[in-house]
């Protein structure tokens, strides 16, 4: 018996980028990636399998899916379906606080949530690792959206082995209290999909195989930072590993460019503050905006100082939570 569901999900914004698969198939990456999940933005998603439906369609934030969009969903509500022994098509509802393909995480939060509310709808019974497994096909960012705070995505060689956990040390107000000031550059989508511009990376840029072995010491690295309640620790490998990303994209031919102007000027920004004793660093994903980690305590100040007067939008965020699903399920 099937039922419809609802799953909220929470974004993740990675400390150690995941930029690369080693199986595109599987989505399995060819790193290990460290992440915090924000408060800030998140994903409502509804699944309502429909036994007189001749296929699957979606809306996202109210408006219907484009053709790009109902076949990822549809690709994975057929994996869905295949785990589950059903061939029920279903609607994809989804609300999302996040501005979509912006480089803000939008389908980390976007296909955890749609893996916790398929899940419940076609009756499937997972427990959160599985559900990472199954949030990673979706996209591989979602993985780690299954849960909150800080969360390690193990690469594993194979579907069983490639999961995320939280990493203890996470929390707001604990020993390293990490927070992000969101500074938004630009919303509208991105020029060139991340997976589009991974499989350049991957094939084309000479810098490929030292960016994978070195973000492996650098999630090694990091860990220990967190263990050790070591903000500026952390704060500086993940700065180091998000310009080491960026470095071998722009190695790929033709080159991948997610920066603009405004994204180097935010960089300068962040150098200023932290000669000036606030302690702070840069992360920056697939588009042009700019992460700032610091510690809750400093989160204000960070925010103000980079928000030029109030006349740039800098969204705060504090550490995240678990995916959950807040209605039905199969009965
Ligand atoms: O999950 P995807 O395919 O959207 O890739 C995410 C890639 C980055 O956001 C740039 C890095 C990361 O680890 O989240």
């Amino acid at each position: 018996m099937t039922d419809s569901a609802t799953a909220v999900a929470h974004a993740n914004i990675a400390l150690a980028k995941y930029w690369g698969k080693r199986d595109e198939a599987l989505a399995l990456p060819a790193t290990s990636s460290l992440s915090l999940t924000l408060d800030a933005f998140h994903a409502t998603t509804t699944v309502t399998p429909d036994p007189d439906a001749g296929e699957d369609t979606g809306t996202l934030d109210g408006r219907p899916m484009s053709d790009g969009e109902v076949v990822r969903v549809r690709r994975f509500l057929d994996l869905v379906r295949s785990l589950a022994g059903s061939s029920l098509h279903a609607s994809v509802d989804s609300v999302s606080t996040v501005p979509t393909g912006a480089g803000l995480a939008s389908s980390a939060s976007g296909f955890a949530a749609l893996a916790g509310a398929a899940a419940a709808a076609y009756g499937l019974d997972l427990d959160p690792r599985a559900l990472s497994r199954l949030a990673r096909r979706g996209s591989g960012s979602a993985a780690r959206s299954v849960f909150g705070g800080l969360v390690v995505w193990h690469a594993g060689t194979d579907d069983a082995s490639s999961f995320a956990e939280p990493v203890p040390g996470g929390e707001a107000g604990g020993p390293l209290d990490p927070a992000m000031a969101v500074v938004v550059l630009d919303a509208g989508p991105k020029s060139i999909s991340s997976r589009e511009a991974m499989r350049r990376t991957v094939e084309t840029s000479p810098f490929f195989p030292s960016w994978t072995e070195s973000t492996e010491v650098d999630v090694a690295l990091m860990l220990d930072a967190v263990r050790a309640g070591d903000l500026p620790t952390l704060g500086a490998l993940a700065e180091s590993n998000a310009l080491r990303m960026h470095a071998t994209m722009l190695g790929a031919r033709p080159p991948v460019r997610y920066w603009t102007a405004h994204t180097v000027g935010v960089l300068d920004q962040v150098q200023a503050l932290r000669a000036d004793g606030l302690p702070c660093w840069a992360t920056i994903d697939a588009g042009p905006n700019v992460k700032v980690l610091c510690a809750g305590r400093d989160l204000p100040a960070v925010a103000e100082a980079l928000s030029e007067g109030g006349t740039r939008r800098v969204v705060t965020a504090r550490p995240g939570p678990d995916l959950r699903v807040t209605a039905g399920g199969a009965a």
